[in-house]
Formats: C-alpha cells, sequence, structure tokens
C-alpha cells in the first residue's frame, strides 16, 4: 500500500505518537479497548488514516460519547462502537457475528484490551478474569475472526500489501506486556524473575490460575504468556494466507491499568509516578507501527516497544504451545 497524499490527515499522535503513514481508507480494523489510555489512541489514528475503526465498549453510552469526541478530533465520523463485555464467551460470538455480518473482510484486529485485578475472581464462564480479559477475548476474536482476515490479505488491501519481502497483507496485533519476561514488580537489583506456567494446568483453562498461591501481577503475566504463545501459533498457521500476527508490550504507559498495579505503599507517589512514565500516545506508537508500517514485514515476533525481543522458553516450546492453543480453541468454539 502506498502513501497517498490526498489521504485523509494522518498527522502525529501528540508528542512522540506514531504518524500512520499509509492510506486506510477503504480498510476495516477492530481494536478492543478503545475506551481506555493507548487503545483510544490507536482508534483515533487509524481513523485519522481513513481506516473505518470498530471498538468495543461494555457501556452503550460511552461509546456513543468516545465516537462523537474522535469523530469531532479527526473530522470525519468512522468510528463504529460496539456494545459487550469481553470477560464473556458469549459477548466474544455476538461481536464477532456483527464483524463478519458487515465487514467480509478485516484488515486489521488490535487486541488491545487488558486488566490488572487485585484480587481473584472468576468471569462468567468460570474462568479466573486475568485469563478471561487478557488472553480469551484476543484468542477468540483472532479465531472467530479467521476467514475476514484471510479474505482481507487475499483480496491485497492490507496495510502492508505490495511490500516487498513477505507482502503480509492482513495484520493482528497483540498488546501483551514484558511481565511475562520479569513479574517482579519492583526491579530493585536481582535477577528477572520470568512467569511459570505449569503444564499440568494445560488440561483445563479453569486450573490456570487457581486460589492457592495467587499473586495477582503473576496471574496477568500468565494471561498475556498465554497470548503470546498463542500468537506465535496463530502466526504460524495464518502465515501462508498473508495474515501477521505480532504481540508488542508497549512500554510502562501513564494509563489506568498503571494504578492497579501500584503497590499500596508507593500510592502516595502516583502523580509522580505517572509523570515520569510513557504517554498513552507514546505507549500507542509501537502497537500503531505493527499494525501499519510498511517496513515491519514480519510475523510471530514478540516486540519490546518498537524492538524484537526474547519471549519466555513457553513460547518457544511447540508442545507447550499447541496445548495453550488447542485448550484456547475448545473455548472459543464452545457456543
Ligand atoms: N499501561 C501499561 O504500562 C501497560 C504495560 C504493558 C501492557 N499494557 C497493556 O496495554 C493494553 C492497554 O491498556 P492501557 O494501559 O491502555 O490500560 P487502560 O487505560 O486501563 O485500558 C484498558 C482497556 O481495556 C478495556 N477492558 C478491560 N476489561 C474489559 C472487558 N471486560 N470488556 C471490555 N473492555 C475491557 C477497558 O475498558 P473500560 O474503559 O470499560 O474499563 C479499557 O478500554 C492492555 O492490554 C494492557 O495489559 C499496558
Amino acid at each position: 500500500m502506498n502513501a497517498d497524499r490526498s489521504a485523509p490527515s494522518s498527522r502525529a499522535a501528540g508528542a512522540a505518537g506514531h504518524r500512520v503513514r499509509v492510506d486506510l481508507r477503504g480498510r476495516t480494523a477492530l481494536v478492543t479497548g478503545g475506551t481506555g489510555g493507548m487503545g483510544r489512541v490507536v482508534v483515533t489514528e487509524l481513523a485519522r488514516a481513513g481506516a473505518h475503526v470498530l471498538t468495543v465498549s461494555r457501556d452503550a453510552s460511552r461509546g456513543r460519547h468516545l465516537r462523537e469526541q474522535i469523530a469531532r478530533e479527526v473530522g470525519a465520523d468512522r468510528v463504529q462502537v460496539l456494545t459487550g463485555d469481553l470477560s464473556v464467551r458469549a459477548d466474544l460470538h455476538a461481536l464477532a457475528e456483527r464483524v463478519k455480518a458487515e465487514h467480509p473482510e478485516l484488515h486489521l484486529l488490535v487486541n488491545n484490551a487488558g486488566a490488572h485485578y487485585r484480587t481473584r475472581g472468576l468471569s462468567a464462564d468460570g474462568v479466573e478474569r486475568h485469563v478471561a480479559v487478557n488472553h480469551l477475548a484476543g484468542f477468540t476474536l483472532t479465531y472467530l475472526l479467521q476467514d475476514q482476515l484471510r479474505a482481507a490479505a487475499a483480496a491485497g488491501t492490507g496495510p502492508a500489501h505490495g511490500v516487498a519481502a513477505g507482502g503480509v497483507g492482513a495484520r493482528v496485533v497483540d498488546v501483551v506486556s514484558d511481565t511475562v519476561n520479569d513479574t517482579r514488580t519492583l526491579k530493585l537489583g536481582g535477577s528477572p524473575r520470568p512467569v511459570r506456567l505449569d503444564p499440568a494446568q494445560l488440561v483445563d483453562l479453569r486450573r490456570i490460575n487457581p486460589a492457592e498461591g495467587f499473586v495477582a501481577f503473576e496471574a496477568y503475566a500468565r494471561a498475556k504468556l498465554l497470548t503470546t504463545m498463542c500468537a506465535l501459533e496463530f502466526a504460524h498457521r495464518l502465515a501462508a494466507d498473508g495474515v501477521a500476527v505480532n504481540c508488542v508490550h508497549p512500554g510502562i504507559v501513564s494509563t489506568g491499568i498503571v494504578d492497579d498495579l501500584v503497590p499500596t505503599w508507593l500510592r502516595p507517589l502516583r502523580p509522580l509516578l505517572h509523570r515520569v512514565l510513557l504517554t498513552p500516545e507514546q505507549g500507542a506508537a509501537s502497537t500503531l507501527r505493527l499494525a501499519t508500517d510498511p517496513e515491519v514485514t514480519g510475523t510471530g515476533l514478540y516486540c519490546r516497544r518498537s524492538t524484537p525481543a526474547p519471549a519466555p522458553a513457553a513460547v518457544h516450546d511447540p508442545r507447550l504451545r499447541a496445548a495453550a492453543w488447542a485448550l484456547s480453541r475448545d473455548w472459543a468454539e464452545t457456543p
């Protein structure tokens, strides 16, 4: 795809934000978590570059407000907000059905929504909440919308179609977290502590992040690990069809989720902490780059911001990865 001078304005997303360099008119993108810090920037910049952007809100009136705000900002009404709770499987099925019915081609899927919960809780489907929101939501949307992604790639209208190496025509970006490589909340000396995944738990999703020994930050990281594992599996399975699947850790960014992660004793320093973190525009930049930059031609990448980085060993263990993928697929297929 070539940049087009007559394309809708695609100026930078504020200081150090990523400037979408391609004309996305005629393209459809689905971005989860559009009401949040980074998701809102991603939705806005994709819409500014001309894409028709679908996002999801749990609350219809918040969704309407978001749509109106972004329409004012970009000068065009290109955002469609669907209503649903991403932790609920029936809602994921309904969202996917709606997208399929209205958009036979999906060029971009950005699984950005995420959450950190201080205490353990179960989703309506009986799965630990971190697993439901941070892993199964994105997995299910990717799995159920595979044909629409393939169709976009086959039609040759994806964001990087025509780029010499790979010719990738449709893209999935999973926003994960480098907690997969280090679950220490404070990294003051010592060695990184990669998240552990007990293979014995990979037989039933309800066994993952059990009550015994529950540590919220590790539970969050384990869900992100499952996503990273499955992303690589999706990347292998979809490569031949021209669909790229990559993961990104956006950096430590001043958004709502960080407040949930700050240990209680550090709360008084919250305002100071937010000042030294990346802005949502800076955080969203790496997601936007993986989603749209014609120079990104790889698939199956794990990126720390814009740089490919090593993922934990479990991601590269074909048996563990296949088990995680099959378990998630069975969950996603269950009506
Ligand atoms: N901020 C960081 O430092 C950091 C670092 C590494 C990775 N990440 C990842 O970056 C992504 C974006 O997060 P953020 O930092 O922008 O945080 P955020 O501002 O808290 O945004 C999270 C988004 O996810 C949505 N969401 C959460 N649970 C949902 C559910 N059950 N159904 C529908 N939507 C739901 C939220 O919707 P509501 O508005 O309705 O709550 C919100 O739009 C997440 O995947 C996060 O894990 C963030």
